[in-house]
């Protein structure tokens, strides 16, 4: 980024990808990590006179707008933060995108509306990608640049991430400079024993992951929603739980894998079992081979790990030098199930591995439970971009900048 600036901004349209996907209750952004995080490069640009232009998205809309995923909440919580004026235009390629770039003044920054509204960001299709990226890049006139500073969305080959990247000229921003430099230090010469701690609910994402980090990891923790897909392998039943039953046979063949690999999993041998998904929901801790014999019986929904569970995780954490956490163990947000994922975020802080924490929901939940940042090694912006980038895989949003 420091050698854009040096080129010189003033007046220029700057296309910058931020990741401003943050938790909203309703309208209010419940974790405004990710919107700081981003806060730093945009002031930089501003500061220099650039005009701005953010891509950003918010959550999984299905192509098409939708009131619910609007960037609205996290563009106010931008413009509080910010001494810059701050924007949202109601379109991502429109009308509305236009003009408001045309109007842009040096120094401004002008949000476009969620990139994922306009189902080409996502596609598979390079020539339907390209498309929407040369509107993206049109917005920028004849002599802009692009700077990817959403380290959050470097793993996915979007438009906003990727395409525009290869037409325009590119630049690394400075959280995803940062980004990378601390998890690069889990990499190479990793200090072992390296202990993975897994949980959240994006649970085929979450599995496909494990492939490559047999063998990598010493141990890795299995919480979260993916802990049933887990136990139902083992064979036991898991009521009305957050199961993928087309994964069991994958997890079946880690398991098989695993000792081979020098790797061992941690299983929860106990469970928060709730009668419904609600933060009052009467709830009862049971073994992990007996959700079904609980008070709800099958139609009791596991939503935490158990007290039990949460020692033994805590003891592994203990004993590590290096500790990756990507997830919550439960549903932290109501707090009759966030005593798993605070066990785990105390074992970090305890600790004196070093601990990365990675990932929006992880993040949050350890800021929710009154944890501070200064806590932890490091907290990542990047849940399912850590993962990959610890994994090894090529992330486009890194190699198309190489390039
Ligand atoms: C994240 O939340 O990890 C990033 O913002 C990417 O979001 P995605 O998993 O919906 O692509």
């Amino acid at each position: 980024l420091n050698e854009l600036i040096a080129e010189g901004v003033r007046g220029r349209y700057i296309l910058v990808r931020s990741d401003l996907n943050v938790p909203l209750d309703g309208s209010t952004v419940t974790d405004d990590g990710r919107i700081k995080a981003s806060l730093p490069v945009l002031k930089k640009l501003s500061d220099a006179g650039a005009r701005v232009l953010v891509t950003a998205h918010l959550g999984r809309p299905k192509g098409a707008p939708e009131d619910k995923y609007s960037l609205k909440p996290a563009v106010d919580r931008l413009a509080e933060l910010a001494d810059f004026k701050v924007q949202l235009a109601a379109d991502t390629v429109g009308g509305s995108a236009k003009e408001h770039a045309a109007a842009l003044q040096d120094g401004e920054v002008l949000v476009l509306e969620n990139v994922r509204f306009d189902a080409r960001e996502t596609s598979k299709d390079d020539a339907e990608r390209g498309a929407f990226a040369d509107e993206l890049v049109a917005l920028t006139g004849s002599n802009g640049a692009y700077v990817d500073d959403a380290f959050g969305a470097v793993h996915r080959k979007h438009a906003s991430v990727y395409d525009v990247a290869t037409r325009l000229p590119s630049y690394l921003g400075d959280l995803v400079h940062t980004e990378v430099e601390v998890l690069r230090k889990l990499t190479t010469d990793t200090q072992r024993p390296y202990v993975v701690v897994l949980g959240g609910s994006k649970v085929s994402d979450k599995l496909a992951v494990i492939d490559n980090l047999l063998g990598k990891a010493d141990t890795i923790l299995v919480g979260g929603g993916m802990l049933f897909t887990f136990l139902a392998a083992a064979g036991h039943k898991v009521a009305g739980s957050l199961l993928e039953e087309d994964q069991i046979p994958v997890v079946q063949d880690y398991l098989k894998r695993a000792a081979d690999a020098g790797t061992s999993f941690v299983i929860p041998t106990d469970v928060v079992v709730a009668s419904r998904f609600a933060a009052d929901a009467e709830h009862e801790v049971v073994k992990a081979d007996a959700i079904e014999e609980s008070a709800f019986g099958a139609s009791g929904i596991g939503l935490d790990i158990g007290p039990e569970s949460a020692s033994a995780f805590a003891a592994q954490i203990e004993g590590a030098k290096t500790v990756f956490w990507n997830g919550p163990m439960g549903v932290f947000e109501f707090e009759a199930f966030a005593s798993g994922t605070r066990a785990i975020a105390q074992a970090l802080t305890d600790t004196v591995a070093f601990t990365v924490v990675g990932g929006g929901d992880s993040a949050a939940a350890v800021r929710t439970l009154g944890f501070e940042d200064s806590q932890f090694g490091h907290i990542s912006t990047g849940g399912g971009a850590s993962l990959e980038y610890l994994e090894g895989k090529e992330l486009p949003g890194l190699s198309v900048l190489d390039r």
